[in-house]
Formats: C-alpha cells, structure tokens, sequence
C-alpha cells in the first residue's frame, strides 16, 4: 500500500487536543442561534478568513472568543460528541483532550456544565464509535497561580475521571515556574502532569516543566531541539513529545513544513507523536497532520509506524485497551 493509504488506515491516538479549538465554524453559528449570543461574523466564509494568524496569542484572542457561544451542559455535550465522529472518520481510536475550564468559568458558566457535557460527550462517542479517553484539565497560564487553585479546587468531585493537569495559553511570559505549587497539589491529588513547554517558549521552559512541574509528557517541545543537553535528558527519560504539526505552521512556529523538527526529533530518538492540537483554526484533522507532515519531509514507512506507535505508548491506556489496540 502507498503511505497516504497506510496513514488513513492505521489505528491511531491524539495526546494533544484542545476540545474547544474542536468548534467549526458551522456548529460555532449554529450554537450562537441556539444560545442567541451575537458573533463577530457574518458567514461561516467570514470565519475562515480571520483564521490567519502571525503567532500563538492572535490565535489565542479568536479562539477565546469562538468558545463564547458554549454555554450549556449540552453544547459541550455537541461539541466533544462531533469531534469525535470527526476522528473515528480517520481510524482515531483513543483520545487524550484538553479542556480549558477558565475559558468557560470566567463567562459564568459553571464548571459542572462544562465538565459534565465533555463527560457524557466521550462517553456516546465510547458507545457509538468505540473510541477510550482520558480528559485534561488545564490551567491557563496568563492568569494567576490563585486562580488555578481555585480551578482545581473545582475539579474535586470529578478528580477520579481526570488523567492530568495541563498548562496552555500564552507562553512567552508565564514560565512554568509560575505553577509549581498548584503542580504538587494536583500531583497529590493523583493527576498526571502535562505541560504545553517550547512551542514559543525557551528551552528553559522545558528544563523548569521537568524540574518544578515534574511533567509525564511534553507538549510540543519544539525549541528543546535549541539545546542538546536537554534533547538527550528527554530521551533518557523517555519523555513523549506530543507534536502539532499544522497547528505550528499556522502560528508560525515553523515557516514551512518542509523545515518542520519532526523527523529530527525522531532522528535524535526523541519520542515525537503526531496530534491536531485545534483542528478547526489550523486547517486539519489527524490524519491531515499526517499526510501534510509525511508529504513534507518524506517521512517512511517506518517513520509512521514508529509515530503512530509512539501515540499509543505515550499514552495512558489501561492493559486491556493496550492489549486491544496493539
Ligand atoms: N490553547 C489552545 N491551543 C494552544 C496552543 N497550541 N498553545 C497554547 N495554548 C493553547
Ligand atoms: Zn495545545
């Protein structure tokens, strides 16, 4: 079989998904009219065109905004339930995805709503398309260390059904440093942690993830290639790597696919996965991120087996699922 046909046929995970970056712009209107919340926008064409971003905080200011129409139990409900159906399309058979409590709870939405809608959203999609998951919260890291007290504080009721903690939002400015005590309570609490570290940020960002955030798992990473001596403590470790590919070419991370580190980091024997990150503002889905990275840089055979591998053994499967995926 050709590649394009290997990648779409292929069992595969997502470890980096931000559930609101989820929102079409078609659902985005259509839970606008729902919830008569008034849009910037005049067509779902009008969206599109204002996706075009010079980095990550113009990214950030829209995405914010597109998450306003979310207000009710149901519409997270909608929204976790149709990306799912989106990614069972190209053979996705087990998620781990962010969701940013602080986007919704600064609106006055009550945590539970959000919480609650994204649980019974992965739990039809369980049902209807056989898809496991684990769900992440995540702090973001432009407000205070106090407020993601209080969020986690929130999370108490749900802390059995969380995996992790993450950390997203504006990087440059807001080092990991900033929540190291929030980290150990929620390590306490028995969460995972998770870290987004060196998309935008220094290497230092990542050096301070593991050291003060104790992360299981770097999201993107990046900029860890700036500085070797990180590059093989990461892989003495055997921490994953939870790669973006298209979300770093719409944020300029990268200013070509072509100059994309993925295969480096393979190369460097780095444990990269490949994930979508916000599949509606960067243009692609899963498998998308695949096929534009493989076309890219040429990558093997064996380089999407070893990728697709990597996404199932950086992720938190139970040993039956395991046994039942690999
Ligand atoms: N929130 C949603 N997507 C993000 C990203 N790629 N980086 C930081 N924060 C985010
Ligand atoms: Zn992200």
């Amino acid at each position: 079989t050709d590649l394009p046909s290997l990648i779409r046929a292929l069992p595969k995970a997502e470890l980096h998904l931000h559930i609101e970056g989820s929102l079409e712009p078609e659902q985005m209107f259509e839970l606008a009219a729902r919830n008569n919340v008034a849009l910037p926008y005049d067509s779902v064409e009008d969206i599109r065109a204002a996706y075009r971003f010079n980095n990550l905080q113009e990214f950030l200011d829209i995405y914010y905004q597109g998450m306003s129409v979310l207000l009710t139990k149901q519409d997270f409900h909608d929204l976790t339930y149709a990306y799912l159906k989106r990614v069972h399309a190209d053979n996705c058979r087990h998620v781990e995805i962010f969701f940013d409590p602080q986007g919704h709870t600064e609106r006055g939405v009550a945590f539970s709503d959000a919480i609650e809608g994204i649980f019974d959203g992965l739990e039809q999609g369980k049902k209807d398309f056989g898809i496991s998951s684990h769900l992440i919260l995540s702090f973001l890291r432009h407000l205070s260390e106090e407020e993601a007290f209080e969020t986690l504080e929130q999370a108490e009721p749900y802390i059995d059904r969380i995996l992790a903690v993450g950390l997203d939002s504006s990087e440059l400015g807001h080092p990991p440093s900033k929540f190291e005590r929030v980290y150990a309570k929620a390590r306490e609490k028995g969460l995972k942690s998770f870290a987004h570290a060196g998309e935008e940020g220094p290497p230092e960002y990542v050096y301070e993830a593991l050291d003060l955030l104790k992360v299981d798992r770097i999201d993107h990473g990046n900029r860890a290639l700036e500085d070797d001596a990180l590059v093989e403590r990461l892989v003495a470790e055997n921490k994953y790597l939870t790669v973006c590919p298209l979300s770093n070419l719409k944020l300029c991370v990268v200013d070509d696919l072509k100059n994309h580190p993925l295969k480096t980091m393979l190369n460097k024997g780095l444990k990269a996965t490949v994930n979508s990150d916000d599949p509606s503002y960067f243009g692609g889905y899963l498998n998308d991120n695949y096929l534009r990275t493989a076309e890219a840089l040429h990558l093997t055979k064996d380089d999407i087996v070893t990728l697709v591998k990597n996404g199932f053994d950086g992720a938190y499967l139970t040993a039956e699922r395991k046994a039942e995926l690999m």
